[in-house]
């Protein structure tokens, strides 16, 4: 079989899979234990006879595909996961098949260039200036950087580790001192406590800032977080808001607390991985007013903006922060060349590194701008027709007023633990896969609408399919 027949089976496959999920011929989720995968895929038998083409390769990819969490299906409202567009996917397809690791250009100017691209489509929607293509003047500052990253949460910790540098830049070779706090609410991601355990702050000196009662930051309350870490003699590495917050999807007041940051001169990063793609959108930019106030942002292409998983961009308003932060030496890549592009390897982590532009550009450049707008308004008013219809069901409660695509609810008559049992019964039935979250120690239901085939007939029959489970 030659690459291209195989890669026909596959794509037919891909195509019938894709069908069968929207048309919820299967179910949105099927979990099978590690040991009869193992056996159903035939994986030690496969990989001692090395012949994983024409029938072979057909047989494997059915049993793969039959045991996917199909995102294509109406019914998948679990996690913050792009439903990806097809011509995304074959941008993955063509990076993998290409394979230009492309943190230096000349391992893969086309993929450098589009991503060069991408990053400063990006700075222009959240108003900062982009990087210029006349590479010359690129170390004559002040304008814009970024990265595109394998996912928002190193996407945040590169950008906490940009704040930690431009406060302290002997800390990268001398390690951190005690005295470095960040400030965040307990509504932001794991992944922030996480990044500042990592980069030395420590997770217990992640400061919680005073929170509404839904988790939005309090503006009124940031001066008294200032003084008691002055009180004490912290220095503040970064100041964190959400845009928006992964449980609720509510967004934190930005622009507000863009001012008060810029006032202290603290590093004001925004968390945007999941709604910072409203940027996209004319109506529902308002909720990042103020945006620009920020000093770095993530916004991951891989959960709005329908792009194949992994793609996070990293995004900074002044490139020197980028450019001071991770400056390295290696004997076998950093010297005298002939550069007509950009090397990426200065502006984060990684060194070998996907070209991630490439299936981001080719998302966005199949559905045009007006397309990704729409999608994104459809989901977010989706959610908001759902609070509708939720909240005045007798037998649930939706405490929180969307604002984003996520939607958490619970049926009043049941405790905690039941909110779970219903999710684990939905998933073994297979018609919908939901999330859970707690919100004030009360367990929730959580939707996220990311699949443009979802519409609210689907959402009514996941009420009725929950209260009919509840009554057994
Ligand atoms: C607000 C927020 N930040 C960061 C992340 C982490 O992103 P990733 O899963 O791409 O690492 C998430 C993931 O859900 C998120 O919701």
């Amino acid at each position: 079989m030659s690459f291209y027949d195989d890669g026909r089976q596959v794509l037919t496959g891909l195509e019938a899979y894709y069908n069968e999920s929207v048309q919820k011929e299967k179910k949105v989720i099927r979990q099978q234990g590690i040991r009869a995968l193992h056996q159903e895929l035939d994986l030690a038998a496969r990989l001692k006879a090395g012949n994983l083409t024409g029938e072979n390769l057909e047989t494997f990819l059915r049993t793969y595909l039959d045991n996917t969490t199909r995102l294509h299906h109406p019914g998948f409202l679990a996690h913050q996961v792009g439903v990806p567009h097809p011509t995304g996917a074959l941008g993955s397809l063509i990076d993998g098949f290409t394979n230009n690791a492309m943190s230096i250009y000349e391992m893969g100017p086309a993929a450098a260039a589009i991503e060069f691209f991408m990053v400063n489509v990006l700075l222009e929607k959240i108003g900062w200036v982009p990087m210029p293509t006349e590479i010359e003047t690129r170390l004559t500052y002040p304008h814009g950087a970024g990265i595109l990253t394998h996912g928002g949460s190193l996407a945040n910790l590169t950008a906490l580790l940009a704040a930690r540098n431009r406060l302290d830049s002997t800390i990268r070779e001398n390690g951190a001192p005690p005295d470095l706090v960040l400030l965040a609410p307990a509504s932001s991601h794991y992944s922030i406590a996480k990044a500042a355990g990592i980069i030395g702050i420590g997770e217990k000196k992640v400061l919680p800032l005073a929170l509404d009662s839904h988790g939005r930051v309090r503006v009124s309350k940031l001066e008294a977080a200032f003084q008691a870490a002055a009180d004490q003699g912290r220095r503040i590495v970064a100041l964190v808001a959400n845009a928006c917050a992964t449980g609720t999807g509510l967004y934190d007041p930005v622009g507000e607390i863009g001012d008060f940051c810029n006032e202290k001169g603290i590093w004001f990063h925004v968390d945007g991985a999941h709604g910072g793609a409203a940027l996209f959108s004319g109506t529902r930019k308002k909720l990042l007013d103020g945006i620009h106030k920020a000093d770095s942002m993530v916004i991951d292409a891989h959960k709005m903006l329908r792009t194949p998983t992994v793609c996070a961009a990293l995004l900074v308003k002044d490139a020197s922060a980028l450019d001071q932060t991770f400056q390295s030496k290696a004997e076998y890549l950093f010297h005298e060349k002939k550069n007509p592009g950009f090397d990426f390897l200065g502006q984060g982590m990684e060194c070998t590194k996907a070209g991630l532009g490439l299936k981001f550009f080719m998302t966005l450049a199949a559905l045009g701008e007006k397309k990704i707008e729409a999608y994104i308004d459809t989901a977010y008013g989706l959610a908001l027709e759902a609070f509708d219809y939720i909240r005045v069901q007798p037998d649930f409660e939706a405490p929180v007023k969307p604002e984003s695509n996520i939607l958490c609810f619970r049926l009043r008559a049941v405790d905690n633990e039941t909110q779970i049992r219903i999710r684990d019964r939905l998933i073994e039935e297979g018609s919908f896969y939901l999330s859970s979250t707690k919100l004030g120690g009360v367990r929730y239901l959580r939707i996220v609408i990311m699949n443009p085939e979802t519409t609210m007939d689907h959402l009514r029959d996941l009420i009725a399919a929950i209260r009919e489970m509840a009554a057994e």
